[in-house]
C-alpha cells in the first residue's frame, strides 16, 4: 500500500527525532518515497545525512538554500505529497500551526499542503498537558489534522508519563490506514483464518507445519482497513494480531473447526488461510512419552476437513476463498480442490519456489476460478496481494448479488 507513495516526514526538535529516523527507513523499505523536511532544531539531535542515506533522497532544511536548484520547495513538496507525517511534533511546532505561523520550511510547507496530515507529539509530560498545548491539540483536531496520541511510558528527562513518540512500527499502521483505499467493505463479515494448527502428541509435544501466519494475518489487516468487521481465528504464530479484529485464538484443527464452523451462518466472506494439519495423533498421552529402544510408531486420525464443511453448508450470498499450498502437480490438485470443496476462489501456491508460502513476505500465486479460468500474478509482497484477492473477491460479491438480483 505503501509503494510509490510520496510522504513528507516532517521532523521537529526533540530527543525523539532519533525514532523518526526508524520511521523513515521503514516507510522506504516499503517501497515510499519519503521526503524528510527538518527544522534547524531537529538537525541538533540527528544529522540530515542520516535521513538521506535511510531513505536514498535530499534532505530539505532551508526554504532558501535548496538542493538541486528548487526556488519553491514548500510548494512542489506539497503538491506532490500523498500524505505528510510529523514525528515528533514539539510544542513549539504545534503552536506555530495552529496558528498559522510560517517562518521556516516545514511550518511554511504545512500550509501548502492539501493531503492527510498526521502530527505526533512527543514532549514531557507537563508540558504536553499544559493548557496551551492540549487547546492547540484541539484546535488542530478540529482543522482536520490527524493526532496520534503520544504513549506513556519512561520519558528521556526521567520522568514517567504520556509524552513519548509511539513505535515507529504503530506510526507505520496508522500511516497505512490513511492511505488505505476507499472503505469498500464497510459492512461486510469477513472471517479469516491464519496459522498452523498444533495437534498435541503429550503434554510438551505437538506436530505443526511450517505456516507463518503471515498471509493471513495480511488479509485480516487489509480487510479491517477496508471497513470490514473481520473475525481472525488464528492458530498459533509469532504476529501481533492486527488492530480493531475480533481475534479467536485456537491451537488445534478440530478447535478451529468448532469456531469456524459456528460463526460461518452470519459471514458473508470466508477466507482459509490457514495451514490445517490433516492428521492428528490417535492417542494424546496424558504424561510426556519417554524414550526407549527401537523405534516410535505415531499413530494418526484424520481430522475434519472445515473447508469442506463450509463448502457444503455455502449460502448462495457467501464467498469462500481457499489455500492451496502445493509442492507438486499445483493445477490439478487446485482444481479438484476448488470443485470438492465448493469454492469460488482457490489461491495456489507452489511452496518450494523461493519466495512463495510459507515464513516469506512475498507470494506468488496462481488464483482458480470455478469457471476454469485461471489467473497467475506475479511475486509481491503478502500486503499488496491480500488487497488483491479483496478485489477480486469484491467482484464476486458483486455479481453473485447482481444474479440473485436478476
Ligand atoms: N483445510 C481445512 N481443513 C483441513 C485441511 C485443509 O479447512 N482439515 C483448508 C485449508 O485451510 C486450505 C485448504 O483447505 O484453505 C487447502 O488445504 P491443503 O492442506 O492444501 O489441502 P487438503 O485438502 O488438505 O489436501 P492435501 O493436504 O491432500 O493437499
Amino acid at each position: 500500500m505503501l509503494g510509490g507513495k510520496r510522504i513528507i516526514l516532517g521532523v521537529t526538535g526533540g530527543i525523539a527525532a532519533y525514532k523518526a529516523c526508524e520511521l523513515a527507513s521503514a516507510l522506504s523499505r516499503r517501497g515510499a518515497l519519503v521526503d524528510v523536511v527538518m527544522t534547524r532544531a531537529a538537525q541538533e539531535f540527528v544529522r540530515p545525512l542520516t535521513f538521506a542515506a535511510l531513505t536514498g533522497r535530499p534532505v530539505h532544511t532551508s526554504l532558501f538554500h535548496t538542493p538541486g536548484g528548487d526556488f519553491v520547495p514548500h510548494i512542489r513538496l506539497a503538491s506532490e505529497a500523498d500524505l505528510a507525517v510529523i514525528a515528533p511534533a514539539t510544542a513549539n511546532f504545534l503552536a506555530k500551526l495552529a496558528w498559522g505561523l510560517a517562518d521556516d520550511l516545514l511550518s511554511t510547507l504545512l500550509l501548502a499542503l492539501r493531503c492527510p496530515v498526521l502530527l505526533c507529539p512527543a514532549m514531557n509530560t507537563a508540558m504536553l498537558m499544559h493548557p496551551a498545548v492540549r487547546a492547540n491539540l484541539q484546535r488542530l483536531r478540529e482543522m482536520g489534522y490527524h493526532i496520534m496520541e503520544p504513549a506513556a511510558g519512561h520519558l528521556a528527562c526521567g520522568a514517567q508519563g504520556p509524552g513519548r513518540l509511539p513505535e515507529p512500527e504503530e506510526i507505520l499502521e496508522r500511516i497505512a490506514d490513511l492511505l488505505a483505499p476507499q472503505k469498500d467493505y464497510r459492512g461486510v463479515k469477513v472471517l479469516v483464518t491464519a496459522g498452523g494448527t498444533r495437534e498435541p502428541l503429550d503434554p510438551v509435544r505437538f506436530i505443526s507445519n511450517r505456516s507463518s501466519g503471515k498471509m493471513g494475518y495480511a488479509l485480516a489487516r487489509a480487510a479491517a482497513r477496508r471497513g470490514a468487521a473481520v473475525t481472525l481465528v488464528s492458530a498459533p504464530t509469532a504476529l501481533k494480531p492486527p488492530k480493531g479484529v475480533e481475534f479467536v485464538s485456537v491451537e488445534t484443527a478440530r478447535e478451529m473447526y468448532r469456531e469456524v464452523v459456528s460463526r460461518f451462518p452470519l459471514q458473508d466472506v470466508v477466507i482459509k488461510a490457514a495451514a490445517v494439519a490433516d492428521y492428528r495423533p490417535r492417542v494424546v498421552a496424558a504424561q510426556k512419552i519417554k524414550k526407549k529402544e527401537g523405534t516410535l510408531i505415531l499413530e494418526l486420525e484424520k481430522n475434519p476437513d472445515i473447508l469442506f464443511e463450509l463448502g457444503r453448508q455455502k449460502l448462495p450470498h457467501q464467498v469462500l476463498v481457499g489455500f492451496a499450498a502445493e509442492t507438486a502437480d499445483l493445477e490439478a490438485n487446485a482444481r479438484e480442490k476448488l470443485e470438492k470443496k465448493n469454492l469460488d476462489l482457490l489461491v495456489a501456491n507452489d511452496v518450494t519456489r523461493p519466495g512463495a508460502g510459507f515464513g516469506w513476505d512475498t507470494n506468488e500465486v496462481k488464483i482458480f476460478y470455478p469457471d476454469g479460468r485461471v489467473q497467475p500474478l506475479p511475486l509481491m509482497p503478502k500486503e499488496e496481494l491480500a488487497h488483491r484477492l479483496l478485489d477480486i473477491v469484491r467482484e464476486i460479491r458483486t455479481l453473485k448479488t447482481t444474479r440473485a438480483e436478476g
